[in-house]
């Protein structure tokens, strides 16, 4: 994993979760952590449940506006902590200007890189100082394990993370370990066949009459396109489109047949997950109602089937 994403050093946690609690591990109490608003809903309830009963004090702030990230900081800010392309609305972060903006306040970059992976997306290059991910989706890639990674720009930092994880025991077990190297073996195959099946899923659901919206950064009306050109290689195989109505998002997801209606990403199999209740229910309603998290939003995680099965399922899902 260190080498995979330049990383000085590289931890492996039980799952991406045990990654985040150990990162924030790092903190101490009245130590204050500045978070892209629109993130994966289980660290909102970790930072909610735990890190604030801690003593860390958090703010939510729009990553993709640099003046609004500027005004969040606080003389006792020690952390940013983001998503790129974030869950599930797919805004880009420039890595780089937050890294430029960290370095100058002092304060640690630390970036969740689950989305793409280290295949398409290396923040470390780009200044982070801390990378995480949830190895239970792409990098293990099969839907059959859970795993995390914490993967650091210093050795300094990746040593103290290893104290904790072998203090609190969140480490990764062998047979899990093997399943995940077992994944990386054939991590770029995947993501080059599912990133050319999600382009092709992206334009179709564009033209779709029933889809009114579709978030992949990949899309050239995608407003982080050029940003994500920039600091990636790729655009990814996660797609989150919103539908005309909730009875059709309802509709989608109750006659997949394919498509799996579950939640996780980054698999061999696609998912199809419904964030207002799956995903994202932690994440305060006004918060979900602002940033677009709605009853009409899915999320698609597109696998290595065929694509024209795919498309075929969505289709007979969506308007049959
Ligand atoms: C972006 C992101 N980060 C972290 C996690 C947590 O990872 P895990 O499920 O391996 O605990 C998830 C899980 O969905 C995620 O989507």
């Amino acid at each position: 994993m260190a080498a995979l994403e330049g990383a000085a050093d590289a931890i492996a946690f039980s799952s991406g979760m045990a990654a985040a609690a150990a990162c924030f591990e790092l903190f101490r109490p009245d130590d204050h952590i500045i978070c892209s608003e629109d993130m994966y809903g289980g660290t909102v309830r970790l930072l909610r449940d735990i890190s604030i009963k801690n003593g860390l004090t958090v703010t939510y702030a729009d990553t993709t506006d640099i003046q609004c990230l500027r005004a969040a900081l606080l003389p006792n800010t020690r952390a940013l902590f983001l998503e790129t392309p974030s869950n599930p609305m797919m805004k880009i972060t420039d890595i780089r200007a937050c890294a430029a903006l960290c370095k100058e306040a002092g304060v640690t970059l630390i970036v969740d890189n689950t989305f793409l992976s280290p295949y398409w997306q290396n923040p470390i290059a780009l200044g982070a100082d801390i990378v995480l991910h949830s190895g239970t989706k792409f990098l293990a890639g099969h839907n059959d394990t859970i795993a995390g990674f914490l993967c650091t720009a210093d050795e300094k930092t990746g040593a103290r993370l290893r104290m904790i994880a072998k203090t609190v025991g969140s480490t990764l077990a062998p047979f899990d370990s093997w399943l995940v190297i077992r994944g990386i073996k054939t991590l770029a195959v995947r993501m080059e066949r599912q990133q050319e099946s999600a382009r092709k899923i992206a334009a179709w659901l564009y033209k779709h009459p029933l889809v009114t919206h579709v978030f992949y950064p990949g899309l050239p009306d995608h407003p982080g396109y050029e940003v994500n050109g920039r600091q990636s290689r790729g655009a990814g195989s996660m797609i989150s489109f919103r539908t005309d109505s909730p009875e059709t998002a309802r509709k989608t997801l109750e006659s997949v047949r394919l498509i799996i209606f579950a939640e996780s990403l980054g698999g061999t199999e696609s998912l199809i997950t419904y964030p207002v209740t799956q995903t994202h229910p932690d994440v305060p309603a006004e918060v979900r109602d602002r940033l677009g998290i709605t009853d009409t939003l899915l999320r698609l995680s597109v696998g290595l089937e065929h694509v024209d099965d795919i498309i075929a399922d969505l289709r007979r899902a969506m308007e049959g």
